[in-house]
C-alpha cells in the first residue's frame, strides 16, 4: 500500500491520489480484516475503516508524537499536575468513571487480587488522588491497614470524605506528600501500590528507589499505568481517542481548560510493557511482570523485593 502511495506522490496525479485517498479505507479494509458476522465485530469493522481513512486523510499518524499548541513543556507539568487535581477534585470521581467507561473498577480490582498472599497486611497507596485504591485495597481481609499519600490536597480532602463516610477512617490514613520524597520510614510496607500516577511523577526512577526503600524484604511493587495496544486497529483508534476525543470531552467534563489536554502526551511518551518492566528490574525488584489488560491501554505491572 506504501508502494502505490509513493508512485501516486512521485506522479503527482492529483485526482488520481484523491481516488486513491478515498479508496484507500474500503481497500486495507478488505484486503486485511475479515468480514465481520456479528454486530459487535462489524462495529470494530466500521471502526477500523474509519481510522484508516483518518489515516489516509492525514489527520493523525502512528508515529508522530501529538500534543495541543500553547501547552508548557512536559517536565513542567508534570512537576505543576497536582495543581491541576487540585483544581478538579470535585468531578475527578465522576471524569474517572467516564472517560474509563467503568473500567477502573476493573483495573483496581486486578490490583487487589494480586497482593502478596500473606496475612496482616500493610499497604501504601502512592499518588492515592481521592482514595478509590485504597478503598478497594481494604476489601481483602488481609489488609489491616492502608496508608495514602498524595501531593493534591484537595484530592486528599476529597479520599478522606469518602473514607470517613464509608466508616473506615481507622483503617484507611490519607496523607498530603511527595511519591518521590516517601515520609515513612524503611522497610515499614508489605505492598506499595501506585494507580495512574507514575506517569506524572517527575522523577520515576527516584519514585522507584523510594518504592523500594519504604518496601519490607519479600514486599511488593504493584502499579497500574496506562500504555498502548500491540493491536494496529485498536492502536490506532486508541490514539485517535487520545488525540482528538480525550481532551475535549475532559475539558468539557471538568471545567477547566488544559486539565486532559496533556494526557495523550504523557501516555505516548511514557514506557509501557517490557519497557517499563525493565525500570522495575533496574530498581532492584525481581520477577517484574506484566499484564496488558482492556486490549493493552492500560498494564499492571509487579515486582518483588528479595
Ligand atoms: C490520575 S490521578 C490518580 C489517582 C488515583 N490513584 C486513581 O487511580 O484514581 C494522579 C494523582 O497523582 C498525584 N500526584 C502527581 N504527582 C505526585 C507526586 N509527585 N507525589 C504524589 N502524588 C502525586 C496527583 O495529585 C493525582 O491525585
Amino acid at each position: 500500500m506504501d508502494r502505490v502511495h509513493k508512485i501516486l506522490n512521485q506522479r503527482k496525479i492529483p485526482w488520481l491520489q484523491r481516488l486513491y485517498l478515498f479508496l484507500d479505507p474500503g481497500l486495507k479494509a478488505s484486503l486485511f480484516l475479515k468480514k465481520p458476522k456479528c454486530p459487535s465485530h462489524s462495529m470494530s469493522f466500521a471502526a477500523g475503516i474509519l481510522v484508516e481513512a483518518a489515516l489516509a486523510k492525514g489527520l493523525y499518524s502512528r508515529e508522530q508524537r501529538h500534543r495541543e499548541p500553547g501547552l508548557m513543556p512536559l517536565p513542567h507539568a508534570k512537576i505543576e499536575s497536582y495543581r491541576i487535581f487540585d483544581a478538579i477534585a470535585g468531578r475527578y470521581d465522576v471524569i474517572n468513571t467516564v472517560l474509563s467507561g467503568g473500567l477502573h473498577r476493573i483495573w483496581r480490582r486486578a490490583m487487589r487480587l494480586s497482593l502478596p498472599k500473606r496475612l496482616n497486611l500493610t499497604v501504601l497507596d502512592l499518588a492515592t488522588g481521592t482514595g478509590d485504591v485504597a478503598l478497594e485495597l481494604i476489601k481483602n481481609p488481609h489488609v489491616q491497614k492502608v496508608r495514602g499519600l498524595d501531593l493534591s490536597k484537595g484530592m486528599i480532602a476529597k479520599g478522606r470524605d469518602k473514607i470517613s463516610a464509608a466508616g473506615l477512617s481507622e483503617k484507611i490514613i490519607l496523607d498530603v506528600g511527595d511519591a518521590q520524597k516517601i515520609p515513612y520510614s524503611d522497610a515499614s510496607f508489605d505492598a506499595v501500590t501506585i494507580s495512574f500516577g507514575i506517569r506524572n511523577v517527575a522523577d520515576v526512577k527516584l519514585c522507584l528507589s523510594e518504592i523500594y526503600r519504604v518496601l519490607k524484604p519479600g514486599g511488593r511493587v504493584l502499579i497500574l499505568e496506562f500504555g498502548l495496544p500491540e493491536s494496529r486497529v485498536l492502536r490506532s483508534a486508541h490514539l485517535f481517542y487520545l488525540r482528538h476525543i480525550l481532551p475535549g470531552l475532559g475539558r468539557l467534563l471538568s471545567g477547566h481548560a488544559t486539565a486532559y489536554s496533556y494526557l495523550n502526551q504523557t501516555i505516548e511518551e511514557f514506557p509501557y510493557g517490557a519497557a517499563f518492566a525493565e525500570l522495575l528490574t533496574g530498581a532492584g525488584f525481581t520477577d517484574a511482570q506484566y499484564r496488558p489488560m482492556s486490549g493493552g491501554i492500560v498494564h499492571l505491572y509487579r515486582g518483588d523485593k528479595p
